[in-house]
């Protein structure tokens, strides 16, 4: 059994490290350093704390997380950084948990429109026995519509509005939503764009008027996988203490330190490339867009640039539907996943919805600009239009993914600064 488990992690780390074009829109992989700081005497340890460590031996785990929660605070000029969440999904967790009770409603997204299931009844939400109530989106436009979430906002006057979603294409309007929302809190959801977020690129949260940014440190954001959170710089204290009591002694205990120097790395390193890293990404998507598009596909939002994040949406009901394309995708070491499109009926946006997500991210991190997004679409076009093998395209993904094994926009193992 050991020699299986050996070949196991072998084999994953030959076929999705060297061999695949990793195309799933939340992941992304850690720099050479600060995969090599994630194992580390942390990796066993404890530090449950307050305002006091309730363990010994945590001087070092505590300065790590200071230093995590200084480089954030200086990023987005705030005090108010916690690097305690262990996940994206427990991060929105806590945020519920310091604000609202059983029974109370709240505004989110809503899954047909890109939601991700903590925000919903499905998921985290029913922990607490919250009402997540849908805002209204604009499906042609693929944005949240302003005018109709409005008037819900009134009716409802919500404790808490979330945005963000998984399907994210463009921008929240959350200055609009800002003038409406009162007193309510508005909380964004940047899982998926805090990489890009943190570069100055997509829209800034904290200007336009949300309250706190909740994230995984693991999608655009190229760190090892986590949560944050953030509150305004003008934020309450004392509602800031709710946060960090829902954290501790709420939802969290050990908060997986080992962790914390591998983000502190990717930080710094997003401090120093990141943004040619998400400008990269931005122009990726959009190039990889429009190079599907002519060869033929049905990519989403045309008319509107495609994309402004790491997404890319395209309808394949015409080549099968989301789970047959995906799987033909994989046979030919093309990593994406089905999504269910708006239109979508439940059965099919369950089983083998309309849709398949793309994200560049990981790809631009390999060094791939837009000549190799061309390429790509290309073989999407061999193996799904063509028809041809997808064993035989393959072998061609494999020679073509030989001339990207370095991850870029990273520091040397020794710390040192590559050229990006
Ligand atoms: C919008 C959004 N929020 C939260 C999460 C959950 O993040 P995590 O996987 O880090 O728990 C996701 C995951 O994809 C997401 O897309």
């Amino acid at each position: 059994m050991l020699n299986k488990v050996l070949e196991v992690v072998k084999m994953q780390n030959l076929w999705r490290r060297k061999q695949c074009l990793n195309m799933i829109a939340s992941e992304n992989v850690l720099s050479p350093l600060a995969e090599k700081l994630y194992i580390s005497d942390f990796e066993g340890r404890y530090n449950e704390h307050d305002e006091e460590c309730h363990y010994q031996g945590t001087k070092y785990a505590m300065e790590i997380e200071n230093i995590v929660n200084k480089i954030f605070g200086e990023k987005f000029s705030t005090p108010f950084v916690d690097c305690r969440p262990i996940a994206g999904a427990i991060a929105n967790l806590c945020v519920y948990h310091a604000f609202l009770k059983p029974g109370d409603v709240f505004i989110a997204p809503g899954l047909t429109a890109g939601a991700h299931v903590s925000s919903t009844e499905y998921g985290i939400a029913s922990v607490k026995g919250l009402k997540s109530i849908s805002a209204f989106f604009d499906f042609e436009r693929f944005v949240l519509d302003v005018d109709k979430t409005a008037l819900l906002i009134e009716k409802l006057n919500p404790k808490l509005i979330m945005l963000g979603r998984s399907v994210f294409l463009f921008p929240e309007p959350i200055k609009e939503l800002r003038e409406i929302a009162g007193d309510s809190i508005i909380v964004y959801d940047a899982a998926h764009v805090f990489g890009l977020i943190y570069a100055n690129e997509f829209q800034s949260p904290f200007e336009e008027g949300a309250d706190i940014i909740t994230a995984s440190t693991h999608k655009t954001f190229p760190g090892p996988q986590g949560g944050i959170i953030l509150a305004k710089a003008d934020f309450d204290e004392q509602k800031w203490k709710k946060i960090q009591r829902a954290i501790f002694p709420g939802v969290i205990s050990n908060h997986h330190i080992h962790r914390l120097p591998a983000l502190a790395v990717t930080a710094l390193e997003m401090n120093e490339f990141g943004e040619s890293y998400a400008k990269q990404i931005i122009k990726n998507a959009k190039c990889f867009a429009q190079a599907l598009y002519e060869l033929g596909f049905n990519v989403l939002c045309e008319e509107y640039g495609f994309t402004n994040s790491h997404q890319i949406l395209v309808d394949v009901k015409n080549l099968g539907g989301g789970k047959i394309v995906a799987e033909k995708l994989e046979k030919a070491n093309i990593i994406t996943n089905k999504i269910a499109l708006p239109w979508d009926k439940d059965k099919d946006a369950t089983q083998n919805p309309s849709g398949i997500r793309i994200g560049v991210q990981e790809l631009t991190r390999w060094g791939m600009t837009q000549s190799e997004m061309k390429e790509i679409a290309e073989f999407f076009k061999k193996v799904l239009i063509d028809n041809q093998d997808p064993s035989k395209v393959k072998q061609e993904v494999i020679e073509f993914r030989k001339n990207f094994q370095e991850i870029k926009y990273a520091f040397s193992l020794e710390g040192e600064i590559y050229e990006v």
